[in-house]
C-alpha cells in the first residue's frame, strides 16, 4: 500500500513537470507547494560524472549519483553509445555483469553500484556514455543521464619555435612558428608575450593547421606598428628592451606544454639606407626585371655574380657616380 502511495507521488511530479513547460508559473508555484507537502520516496537527483578527457592508455572511472530515498534498487545499467557494457543488480548473488563491447575493458574490482572503472582506454571509446537507474518493483521507475569522453593522445615530442629574427625594430616584420608533433586530438597552439596572450588583428596575424597524425603548426606574424609591440617600443629606453615569446601548447585541460624564446628590441635606425633617399626610384623596378630605361641599365654585368647585398652598393655607388 505504502509503496503504491509513492507511486503516486512520483508520477504526481512527472506531471509537475509537464506543466511546468505550458503554464510556467502556475506550475512553478505548485511545484514547490507539493515539494513542501509531500516528500516523494521515489529516485531522483540522478547525476552521471565522466571525465571530459582521458590520456590514452590510462584507467577511467565513470560514476553516477542518484537518490532512491526510500525505494529499492533494481539495476544500475552503463552504456558506451547504445551498446550495453556493465550492469549492476544488487538482489543477484554476483551483482556484477559484464558485457563483451569492443575496446572496453572493465576493472571489476573498481566497479560497483554507483561507478564503473575502464582500463586501459583506447581512441575508440571517446564518445557517449551513459548510466540508466531503474527502481524496484512493482514501479521500477527509471532515470537515464548522458555524458562525453574524449580520449587523448599525447604528442611525443616537445613544441618548437623558429623565429625568423632574434632583435625587432619598430619597423620591422617579425615571423615566428610553433609545432608540435601529432595528437589526438590536434593541439591548441597560443601565443603570448611577456606572459599576456597575442590576438589575432590586422597586424597580428595568427594561423594553425593540424591535420589529423600530423605535426600541428602555428605561425605568427607582426607588422609594425602592432598593437602588441607599440608599447614596448614606446617605452623604450626606459625598460629591459627585450621582450619573452611564448608558445603555448594545449590539448583540453589535460596536456599543457609551451616554448619560450627570448626577443631583443632595437629601436637604432634602419642600418640600411633606403634606395628612395638615393633617388634610386629605378633600382626597384630593376630588380623585378623589368630594366627599362632607367639611368642603372649598364649595371646588368653585375646582376649574375653578386650577392644581392653587393648588387644593391654597386647600384648605389653607380647612382651616387651619375649625379
Ligand atoms: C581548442 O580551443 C577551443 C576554444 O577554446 C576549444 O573549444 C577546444 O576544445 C580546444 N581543443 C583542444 C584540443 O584543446
Amino acid at each position: 500500500m505504502a509503496s503504491q502511495r509513492e507511486g503516486a507521488r512520483c508520477a504526481s511530479r512527472r506531471g509537475a513537470g509537464l506543466l511546468h513547460s505550458t503554464f510556467n508559473m502556475l506550475a512553478f508555484s505548485w511545484i514547490i507547494i507539493s515539494e513542501l507537502m509531500l516528500s516523494a520516496h521515489c529516485l531522483k537527483d540522478l547525476k552521471i560524472f565522466v571525465p571530459e578527457a582521458v590520456i590514452m592508455g590510462n584507467a577511467a572511472t565513470l560514476s553516477c549519483q542518484y537518490d532512491l530515498e526510500q525505494a529499492a534498487l533494481y539495476a544500475v545499467r552503463w552504456y558506451f553509445g547504445q551498446e550495453e557494457f556493465y550492469r549492476y543488480v544488487p538482489r543477484e548473488a554476483k551483482p556484477t555483469f559484464v558485457f563483451a563491447v569492443a575496446g572496453i575493458n572493465v576493472d571489476l574490482t573498481n566497479s560497483d553500484a554507483t561507478s564503473v572503472t575502464l582500463k586501459g582506454v583506447t581512441r575508440e571509446l571517446s564518445g557517449s556514455y551513459q548510466c540508466e537507474v531503474s527502481e524496484d518493483a512493482p514501479l521500477f521507475h527509471t532515470e537515464i543521464r548522458s555524458a562525453h569522453m574524449q580520449v587523448i593522445e599525447l604528442p611525443k615530442d616537445d613544441p618548437v619555435m623558429q623565429v625568423d629574427k632574434k632583435v625587432i625594430g619598430a619597423n620591422d616584420h617579425f615571423k615566428a612558428v610553433c609545432t608540435v608533433g601529432p595528437s589526438y586530438p590536434p593541439a591548441n597552439i597560443t601565443w603570448y608575450i611577456n606572459g599576456r596572450k597575442i590576438y589575432k588583428t590586422p597586424l597580428q596575424r595568427i594561423t594553425q593547421d593540424a591535420f589529423e597524425g600530423s605535426t600541428t603548426y602555428s605561425s605568427l606574424e607582426i607588422y609594425p606598428h602592432s598593437q602588441v609591440l607599440q608599447g614596448f617600443f614606446q617605452a623604450m629606453p626606459k625598460y629591459q628592451p627585450n621582450i619573452m615569446l611564448l608558445c603555448e601548447v594545449s590539448i583540453l585541460h589535460v596536456f599543457h606544454k609551451s616554448v619560450q624564446q627570448r626577443i631583443g628590441l632595437s629601436n637604432a635606425p634602419p642600418t640600411t639606407i633606403s634606395p628612395n633617399l638615393l633617388g634610386l626610384e629605378g633600382s626597384k623596378r630593376y630588380a623585378n626585371g623589368d630594366p627599362d630605361n632607367s639611368a642603372l641599365t649598364g649595371a646588368s654585368q653585375c646582376i649574375c655574380c653578386s650577392a644581392v647585398g653587393s648588387v644593391t652598393l654597386a647600384l648605389a655607388t653607380l647612382a651616387v657616380a651619375q649625379l
